[in-house]
C-alpha cells in the first residue's frame, strides 16, 4: 500500500518512521507540498494520500485525486472542516479520521493560553529578560472559584471540564448533546446563560455551518466583562472583526488563540520575513491582552504517537473494507 504523505514535517517522519515497522504492508512517500487542486495530481500511483488541517480537501481536490486513482483520503487530525464530505461520498471515496488521539493535549494548552492571557505571562517573560522587575501591566484575577464555561463537551470539552475543575472553578457547558460522564460535576446551560455567566469561556465544537462565527459582537456584547476567551478548536468559531470590536471595547480580561480565522498559509511556515499585505492577526496581535499561538494543541509526544499509529490502522482498515468510528466518508 503506497501512501503520499503531503505537507510532511520533520516531526511526521519521526512520528510515522516510529511505528511504521510494525505496519509492513505500507510505504510512505513523503512531500513537504501542501495538499490542493494543483498538488492532487502528484498522488497519481499511490492507493492513499494523507494531509492535515491546512490542507484544500475541497471537490476540485478530490475529484483530482480521484481521476488519479487515489480512493483513501487519510486526515492526520481530528477537525475534517477542510473535506468536502458529499464530494467524496459522491465518488465513492474513502476518508478518515483521527478523532481522539489526545483530548489532554489540546485541554491542556486551552489552560495554558487561559492562565497566559490572564496573569500576562508573554509579558512577565519578556519583561524580566530586559531586567525590567517592574509588575505594571500584569495583574490577572484567581480562577479558584470563578466560572469556567466550555463549549462543545466532546472529547477536548470534557478534558478541559477536568481540568477546570481541578482548578477549583464551577463548571457550566454548552454542547447539542449532554455528555454523561460530566453529569457529577458540570451543569449544562443555554449558550445566552453561558456567556453571561462565565468568567472564562473555552471554544470546543467543531467548525460547522450551524458554528461559524457563533463569537460575534452580538454574542460578545452578552459576555461579563473581563472575560477570558479561550479558542482552540476552529479559527473561524470567532468573527476576527467583531472580536476585535470587542476587545476595544474593553469586553476581555485576556484572549487566547490557538487558531485563527486567517492561519491557512501561516500554519508551521516560518513567515518572519514576508511583509503581510493585508493581516487582521497583526491587528489582534497590537492588542496587550491577546496571546496567539499557531494551531500546536495536538503538538505533544504522546498525540503524535497516537495520531501515526491511528492513521496507519485506518489505512489497513480502509484496505480490508471496515467501517469505524473514524471515518468521515
Ligand atoms: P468531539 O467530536 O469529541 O466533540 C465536539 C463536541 O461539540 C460534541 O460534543 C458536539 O456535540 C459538540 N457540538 C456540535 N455542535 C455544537 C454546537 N452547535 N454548539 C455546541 N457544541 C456543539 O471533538 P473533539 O475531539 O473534542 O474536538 C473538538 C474540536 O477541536 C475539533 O472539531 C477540532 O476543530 C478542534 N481541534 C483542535 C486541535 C488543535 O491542535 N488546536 C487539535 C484537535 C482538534
Amino acid at each position: 500500500m503506497k501512501m503520499l504523505f503531503y505537507a510532511a514535517k520533520v516531526y511526521d517522519k519521526k512520528s510515522f518512521g516510529l511505528i511504521l515497522e510494525q505496519f509492513p504492508e505500507i510505504e510512505i512517500e513523503y512531500i513537504d507540498h501542501e495538499l490542493e487542486p494543483r498538488t492532487a495530481a502528484l498522488a497519481k500511483g499511490y492507493d492513499a494520500i494523507c494531509a492535515f488541517v491546512s490542507a484544500n480537501v475541497g471537490a476540485e481536490t478530490l475529484q483530482t485525486l480521484y481521476d488519479c486513482g487515489v480512493k483513501i483520503v487519510l486526515m492526520r487530525c481530528a477537525g475534517f472542516n477542510n473535506v468536502d464530505v458529499d464530494k467524496a461520498k459522491e465518488l465513492g471515496m474513502i476518508v478518515k479520521r483521527v478523532p481522539g488521539y489526545s483530548p489532554e493535549s489540546v485541554a491542556e494548552l486551552a489552560m495554558g493560553l487561559a492562565l497566559a492571557v490572564n496573569r500576562r505571562l508573554y509579558k512577565a517573560y519578556n519583561k524580566v529578560r530586559e531586567n525590567d522587575y517592574s509588575l505594571k501591566g500584569l495583574r490577572g484575577v484567581n480562577f479558584y472559584q470563578k466560572t469556567a464555561g466550555i463549549v462543545g463537551t466532546g472529547k477536548i470539552g470534557a478534558a478541559m471540564c477536568r481540568i477546570c475543575r481541578g482548578f477549583g472553578m464551577r463548571v457550566i457547558a454548552y454542547d447539542v448533546y449532554e455528555n454523561p460522564a460530566l453529569k457529577d460535576f458540570v451543569e449544562y446551560v443555554s449558550l445566552d446563560e453561558l456567556l453571561a455567566q462565565s468568567d472564562l469561556i473555552s471554544l470546543h465544537c467543531p467548525l460547522m455551518d450551524s458554528t461559524y462565527h457563533m463569537i460575534n459582537l452580538e454574542n460578545i456584547k452578552k459576555m461579563k466583562d473581563g472575560v477570558i476567551l479561550v479558542n482552540t478548536s476552529r479559527g473561524a468559531l470567532v468573527d476576527t472583526n467583531e472580536l476585535i470590536e470587542g476587545i476595544r471595547m474593553r469586553k476581555f480580561l485576556g484572549v487566547g488563540l490557538d487558531v485563527y480565522e486567517e492561519e491557512t498559509g501561516n500554519v508551521y511556515e516560518d513567515r518572519s520575513d514576508d511583509i503581510m499585505e493585508h493581516s487582521v492577526t497583526a491587528r489582534l496581535l497590537a492588542f496587550p491582552n491577546v496571546m496567539i499561538t499557531s494551531h500546536q494543541g495536538f503538538y505533544t509526544m504522546e498525540a503524535l504517537a497516537a495520531i501515526a499509529e491511528t492513521t496507519l490502522q485506518n489505512l489497513m482498515d480502509a484496505k480490508e473494507g471496515t467501517r469505524n468510528g473514524n471515518d468521515v466518508a
